[in-house]
């Protein structure tokens, strides 16, 4: 069985047909801040603060006061300046650490420190050294301390997935009597599988004392990829608060990524009944901005604002794309805040986005022109990663000097078919993502079937087939 439909099983067992909030807790600044060189100043981490407050995050987790100057002086100047959000700060289960994030917090106007320990006999054993019993009176203890200067106090147990599960309901218990409002359990190196989080999660609502008063998260690390997953499989269970980063970095394999889980719950509605803050539109920018700051490019394959997350080059799919692009989009660009749609125009591309470009470039050609062009543009590209407008326009003047092309006013791109590099600064016009509009209206993308062609049924056959 795969992991989605044994997820499944535990969603449809969990009611998941009212739409309920879930939190967005965003740790960019403190766990994302731990990937290799990812670390941001305290003047960076304002800045990327205020984009993530106009994003509509709920929680900034905006950095670890204990663990150096300018990371007290980061939490203290966020927290003095962005005034939405909750913000929290990090602290071990220790006297000096709660009192820091505290000293860091106070001029916030939603304070929340957040507290943690691991509570595995791994890291009990190797790491602190300390027995169960030590453990959980340092859990205790360091909430209730954390409670005496804040009312909103998280606690997580560090690596809670390869813990006991009977010593972390005890743990877990502990901290809610002492007065922990919102308990996170971090799948902290990225072990866990989706059924399998989902019923940790699952556990602690059957069976620990009090867990209703609390607010369950999830802290889910991607070593095996599985960060999204893990926590969608949370919600499912009862988690109602998810932590995780833009662009999904921290430490090692990163994070959970913020820009997945919500379109995730946007796009599919019918599996996922579940509301955000987020304002999608701003995903894209606020990806952009961290990526310039930390100077860590964004993978082009990254899922929704990687570069090539809205960009097309196979034939059948450029063809499919112009006729109406629900062919091969689930979401319009629009929708997270990328600008456009790209057919990129390489080996692989087919003549219908050809002839597209051309029209973007004011040249309208008729059937037959376009199979001269096609032609050399498919010797020119097999040798090339992307072809330039500037070489289009070489083969159009190469072309047989009885055509010619009529010029035109360049069309207003909904889709553009661009070379590889270039992103187009305009396409559909909705940002609402596709599925969840009617099918009447599909975002533009309906419109966008009637650009440039037309085209017989045996052309479209033979469109369909050129370029693969
Ligand atoms: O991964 C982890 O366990 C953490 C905790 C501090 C929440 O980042
Ligand atoms: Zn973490």
């Amino acid at each position: 069985m795969s992991w989605i439909s044994e997820w499944l099983g535990y969603a449809e067992e969990n009611n998941l047909s009212e739409p309920q909030n879930v939190t967005i807790f965003d740790t960019t600044l403190r766990d994302g801040e731990q990937s290799p060189g990812c670390s941001m100043t305290w003047d960076e981490k304002l800045r990327l603060a205020h984009q993530l407050d106009l994003l509509g995050v709920d929680v900034i987790e905006a950095g670890f006061p204990i663990a150096s100057e300018g990371d007290f002086r980061a939490v203290r100047a966020v927290a003095q300046n962005v005034r939405r959000p909750v913000i929290a700060a990090l602290a071990r289960c220790c006297h000096d650490d709660v009192v820091r994030a505290w000293q860091a917090l106070e001029g916030a106007a939603h304070p929340r420190i957040h507290t943690f320990l691991a509570t595995s006999d791994i890291h009990l054993q190797h790491k602190l050294k300390i027995s169960r019993q030590q453990c959980l009176e340092q859990a205790r203890n360091s909430v209730r301390l954390a409670k005496s200067f804040c009312e909103d106090v998280e606690f997580s147990p560090e690596d809670a997935t390869r813990s006991d599960p009977d010593f972390l309901r005890e743990v877990v218990e502990a901290v809610i009597e002492a007065g922990a409002t919102t308990v996170n359990i971090p799948d902290t190196v990225g072990y866990a599988v989706p059924a399998e989080f989902a019923e940790l999660i699952q556990t602690l609502r059957d069976r620990v004392r009090g867990i209703e008063k609390v607010t369950i998260s999830a802290h889910c690390h991607n070593d095996l990829g599985l960060a999204v997953a893990n926590s969608l499989a949370a919600v499912g269970a009862g988690a109602r608060q998810l932590e995780c980063t833009i662009n999904g970095i921290g430490e090692r394999a990163g994070n959970a990524a913020l820009e997945e889980l919500v379109m995730t719950m946007r796009v599919r509605p019918d599996r996922f009944p579940y509301s955000t803050a987020v304002i999608s539109e701003r995903l894209f920018p606020v990806s952009q901005l961290l990526s310039e700051i930390t100077g860590t490019p964004v993978q082009p394959n990254k899922a929704i604002i990687g570069r090539n997350a809205f960009a097309h080059e196979a034939g059948i799919h450029q063809d499919g794309m112009i006729k109406n692009p629900l062919t091969y989009e689930i979401m319009t660009p629009q929708s997270v805040g990328v600008p456009g749609t790209r057919l990129v125009l390489g080996k692989h591309s087919g003549r219908h986005a050809l002839g597209l470009r051309c029209e973007e470039l004011g040249l309208q050609l008729d059937r037959r022109e376009l199979d001269q062009v096609y032609r050399l543009f498919v010797v020119l590209a097999d040798n090339t990663k992307s072809v330039e407008d500037r070489q289009i326009l070489e083969l159009i003047s190469k072309i047989d000097s009885r055509c010619s092309p009529r010029v035109v006013a360049a069309a207003a791109p909904r889709i553009s078919a661009v070379s590889k590099d270039n992103r187009t600064s305009q396409a559909h016009s909705s940002s609402t993502p596709i599925a969840a509009l009617p099918n009447a209206d599909r975002g533009g993308y309906g419109a966008a079937a009637a650009i440039a062609f037309e085209v017989h049924e045996t052309e479209q056959q033979e469109d369909y087939l050129w370029g693969v």
